[in-house]
């Protein structure tokens, strides 16, 4: 059985067909359940784009657990000069490929960063599939994303500053159609105040066929 754990912020820890991997993984977050030295193993480290709050403890988690980054072509460049012992999985937008038997899709997020460009992800394994959007703001090829690669769960953010608010995220909802969504980037810090509570409210307004699950830091869904 397979399960996504919600580490606060854009960070999720996940296991799908036993392979165990990481979204943006900033376990340095105020709302973090866990700390740096719980984390004993880890796969495949996702990562968005290089703002702090998502590249986190990604260089750190990797050393420790050989895990492999998955990234931008140019972050990753950028990570390698930083650290040239990690094992660094260089794709860019639109690239579809299969990584320790899970296919892993990498697609656009508008946003800004450092190296590259910012990105989500879709990972899809047999357990489920998942759609990380990143940092974004509400696009109409979200639509495509749901339909080449009908995720089954989506993460999205709704803070309302740097990204999507619970409006646009809700609408995010409609276009991608996944069975869950789950609200993620709020509250961290006080800029980003978008309401999980109002996410779900549009949700049910605009797209009732998705479930809409609130996690707290710490908590588990399975599948
Ligand atoms: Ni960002
Ligand atoms: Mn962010």
């Amino acid at each position: 059985m397979g399960y996504l754990k919600w580490l606060g912020h854009a960070a999720f820890e996940a296991e799908i067909d036993g392979v165990k991997i990481f979204f943006d993984p900033w376990i340095d977050n105020p709302m973090s359940p866990v700390k740096l030295e719980d984390i004993a193993k880890a796969d495949l480290i996702f990562v968005t784009h290089d703002h702090g709050d998502h590249l986190g403890n990604v260089i750190e988690i990797s050393k420790k657990t050989g895990a492999k980054i998955v990234a931008i072509f140019d972050l990753c460049e950028a990570l390698k000069k930083e650290c040239s012992s990690i094992e660094c999985i260089d794709m860019n937008i639109g690239s579809l490929v299969e990584l320790d038997g899970l296919k892993v899709a990498i697609t656009p997020a508008f946003h800004s960063c450092f190296h590259g460009h910012p990105a989500g992800f879709v990972v899809k394994g047999k357990e489920t599939s998942i759609y990380h959007a990143g940092d974004t703001c509400l696009f109409k090829d979200m639509e495509l994303i749901g339909e080449i690669y009908k995720p089954e769960i989506a993460l999205l953010p709704i803070g309302g500053w740097y990204t999507m608010g619970p409006y646009e995220a809700a609408y995010a909802v409609k276009l991608i159609k996944p069975k869950i969504a789950i609200p993620m980037h709020y509250q961290t810090f006080p800029a980003i105040k978008g309401s999980p509570e109002e996410f779900k409210k549009h949700v049910e307004d605009l797209y009732p066929a998705t479930r809409i699950i609130i996690l707290k830091p710490g908590e588990k869904i399975e599948f």
